[in-house]
């Protein structure tokens, strides 16, 4: 069974084809180009970004993977959370394709592609597992029972992890996306100079909170600016402690999560799972408590259609298909 997977949910315009799960390509255009000199992503810019590119990066993946769109036996498509516009463009093209070749249409949650994207590289991955997705919109703990069967433990009160990254390296202009770019700083930084505060919740739940903490680097900027003049303290020291603190507030928590569920493996997926720092901290648990840690490549954490297609092939085999109802859902859950 061949898909084509198709994920327009934010700024990357991606298309992927999968044969028997198996990935044959996985083609990604980022925008960051266009939306950096914004500072942020302008979903607007970005729809119309995805029309102008998508039947390119379409043709280019089945190109590499050697395929026509005959070949095609269904087409997975992400249908939410993401920009409503953005989601369109996606939803749309798949309906033309659809339509016109007479093929299967199925419609992917975005966060269901990233919980499961490790399935894509280990043979050795399966359920049941612990999953953290971590993006610029959420930071989801979910015990994956099975396949579509996911107990969500843990979200985010206010900001995502990757917005909280973005926003502070808006403070410490470092530019956009603020990820990678924290990450880069924060190798010439002494993550031992500040501590910030780890927020902690009042009642016992795992959710999380990364507001505080930014307006905690905000109020350390504004009475340390003597020291960031005099050299005392770098920007790159003040990203390094964040980069620390937003990791180890991540991997306490699941440090907790483990101590109540029997915990056998660990999936990090999601944009900022390509932040090396929190890879290796939560490594480090792992192999401290013999639980198997499975983070993807990083082209497989940050948005990609390899993904979205894989949990297309699963849905197929199961014969879950959807129809031309199929709508954008930009606030839709797991
Ligand atoms: O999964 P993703 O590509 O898109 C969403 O679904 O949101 O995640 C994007 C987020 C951005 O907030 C970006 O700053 C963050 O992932 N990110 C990183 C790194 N690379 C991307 N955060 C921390 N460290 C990185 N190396
Ligand atoms: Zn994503």
């Amino acid at each position: 069974m061949i898909i084509l997977g198709i994920e327009t949910s934010c700024d990357e315009t991606s298309a992927a084809i999968l044969r028997n799960g198996k990935l044959l390509s996985n083609v990604i255009y980022s925008q960051l180009d266009i939306h950096k000199i914004y500072g942020g992503v302008v979903p607007e810019i970005a729809a119309r970004e995805h029309l102008v590119k998508l039947p390119y990066v379409i043709n280019e993946a089945l190109s590499i993977a050697k395929v026509n769109y005959n070949d095609i036996d269904a087409i997975a498509v992400t249908y939410g959370p993401g920009l409503v516009g953005s989601l369109i463009v996606g939803i749309c093209y798949a309906k033309g394709i659809s339509f016109g070749l007479k093929k299967k249409i199925i419609g992917i949650n975005h966060l269901e592609a990233h919980l499961l994207s490790p399935f894509l590289e280990y043979d050795d991955f399966n359920f049941p597992f612990l999953g953290i997705v971590v993006s610029g919109g959420h930071t989801n703990v979910y015990l994956a029972d099975k396949f579509g069967e996911y107990r969500l433990l843990s979200e985010t009160r206010d900001d995502a992890a990757g917005e909280a990254f973005d926003k502070v390296a808006k403070l410490l202009n470092l530019g956009y996306p603020g990820g990678p770019a924290i990450s880069r700083a924060a190798q010439q930084g002494d993550a031992q100079k500040i501590t910030f505060p780890q927020s902690q919740m009042k009642d016992k739940s795992y959710d999380f909170s990364f507001s505080g903490l930014k307006t905690s680097v905000l109020y350390y900027l504004k009475n340390h600016s003597e020291d960031i003049k005099n050299g005392k303290i770098t920007i790159n020291d003040i990203a390094a402690s964040f980069q620390k603190t937003v990791s180890r507030t991540i991997v306490n928590k699941i440090k907790r999560i483990c101590k109540e569920y029997k915990v056998e493996r660990i999936a990090l997926t999601g944009g900022v799972a390509a932040n090396s720092y929190l890879r290796h901290e939560l490594q480090r648990f792992g192999d401290e408590k013999g639980i198997k840690i499975y983070i993807p490549s990083m082209a497989l954490c940050t948005d990609n259609a390899a993904m979205v297609a894989y949990v297309g092939w699963l849905k197929a085999s199961k014969k879950i298909y959807s129809d031309f109802t199929l709508e954008a859902e930009p606030g839709l859950k797991l």
